[in-house]
């Protein structure tokens, strides 16, 4: 099978005109920016891990009203409550008010919307595509949905989560290239730093291992990337970073302007801001919270809880020094051009390499 083979059999499968899909991001997808996707021939995305069940059926409503059309929606797989350790608490609370407002004794209590709620309102939903990140579902959930026709794509960092995820009944495994902007998707939290493989390393590797189709993601920002993809034997390339300079996305200003001018190695891997291990830009606040010097972060999601008050301020004032702006290291060769535009110009570039 020739890589516009595979393409255009995944889109037969899922409903697309294009093997083009908007990655989940959640803050960072509003419904306009997925429609916007979908009716390029694309298929959008709600990173939902943050929205509670009555705000994910608001989103999809939205969706629908702009234009709808193949959609995935995100959740984080849930890990247990961390262990706290009020003492290195209190040193990043002090740490974290040199950089924003100061944090409330009892920010670090931040837990995440009940996971089996979000789960409901997500079948509720009827997506296209269930899509799961840092784990597998459970099995009950991917039974329901697969029983109302819902698929399943799984990101995996490496072969073994990828082997799972297919185990467990995965109908695509997205590969997560360590290029990619935001978190990183490592079943094992603790071990993200030790599975950073590159997307050109991870791609074949999967191809060659797996029966179900392979999403490529992380790097991929212009049609030289999307046809790298699927010519490395991927069915479809997935998105990020690349549409947060459209105007449907939302993303700060001060965001979007960084990203238009970043270099791939001015990018940070940190869990300075939420606990979990994702891709940054390197900023003032990130590179400080790397130094050794300084108090490591905590664990997630306390870490998102103590750095709340210090985002919110950031996005208030336009903080370029501490603001939390995800980015993958190809983030610049991304377009401030509207989304659907994007989404035909990097297939359409891809198809002329792949001719
Ligand atoms: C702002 C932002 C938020 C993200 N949030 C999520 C998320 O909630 N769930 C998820 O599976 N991946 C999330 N990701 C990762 C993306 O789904 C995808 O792996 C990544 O954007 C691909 O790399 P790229 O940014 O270089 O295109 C996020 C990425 C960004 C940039």
């Amino acid at each position: 099978m020739t890589p516009k083979e595979r393409a255009a059999a995944f889109c037969r499968r899922f409903g697309l005109a294009a093997p083009m899909i908007e990655a989940p991001m959640a803050g960072a997808c509003p419904p306009g920016l997925a429609a916007s996707v979908a009716g390029a021939g694309g298929m959008g995305a709600l990173g939902a891990v943050l929205t509670p069940p009555r705000g994910i059926a608001e989103w999809v409503a939205a969706f629908r009203a702009a234009g709808g059309g193949p959609l995935q929606i995100n959740l984080w797989i849930p890990h247990a409550a961390p262990t706290r350790d009020p003492q290195a608490e209190t040193a990043l609370r002090a740490f974290l008010g040199r950089w924003g407002p100061a944090v409330a004794a009892d920010a670090g209590e931040a837990a995440p919307p009940d996971f089996a709620a979000q789960c409901e309102a997500v079948l509720a939903a009827r997506p296209t595509a269930i899509s799961s990140i840092m784990g597998l579902f459970p099995a009950d959930f991917v039974a329901r949905c697969k029983s109302v026709g819902i698929a399943w794509f799984a990101c995996a960092t490496t072969l073994a989560e990828a082997r799972a995820a297919g185990a467990a009944g995965a109908d695509a495994v997205v590969a997560q290239g360590a290029e990619a902007g935001g978190h990183r998707g490592s079943f094992d939290p603790a071990a993200a730093e030790s599975q950073l493989v590159g997307l050109v390393s991870l791609v074949p590797r999967l191809a060659d291992a797996l029966a179900i189709p392979v999403i490529a993601t992380g790097g991929i920002a212009d049609g030289r990337g999307v046809a790298a993809a699927l010519a490395l034997g991927a069915s479809a390339a997935q998105v990020g970073s690349a549409f947060l300079r459209s105007p449907e996305s939302g993303a700060h200003a001060t965001w979007a302007r960084s990203l238009g001018a970043i270099e791939p190695e001015e990018t940070i891997l940190t869990r300075a801001y939420s606990g979990r291990l994702g891709r940054a830009v390197a900023n003032d606040y990130a590179l400080a919270a790397a130094d050794s010097a300084g108090p490591r972060p905590a664990p997630y999601p306390v870490q998102r809880g103590l750095t709340s008050a210090m985002r919110a301020a950031a996005l208030a004032t336009g903080d370029r020094r501490t603001m939390q702006m995800w980015a993958g290291q190809s983030a610049a060769l991304g377009l401030a051009t509207p989304a659907g535009e994007l989404t035909r110009r990097l297939w359409r570039d891809a198809e002329a390499i792949l001719a």
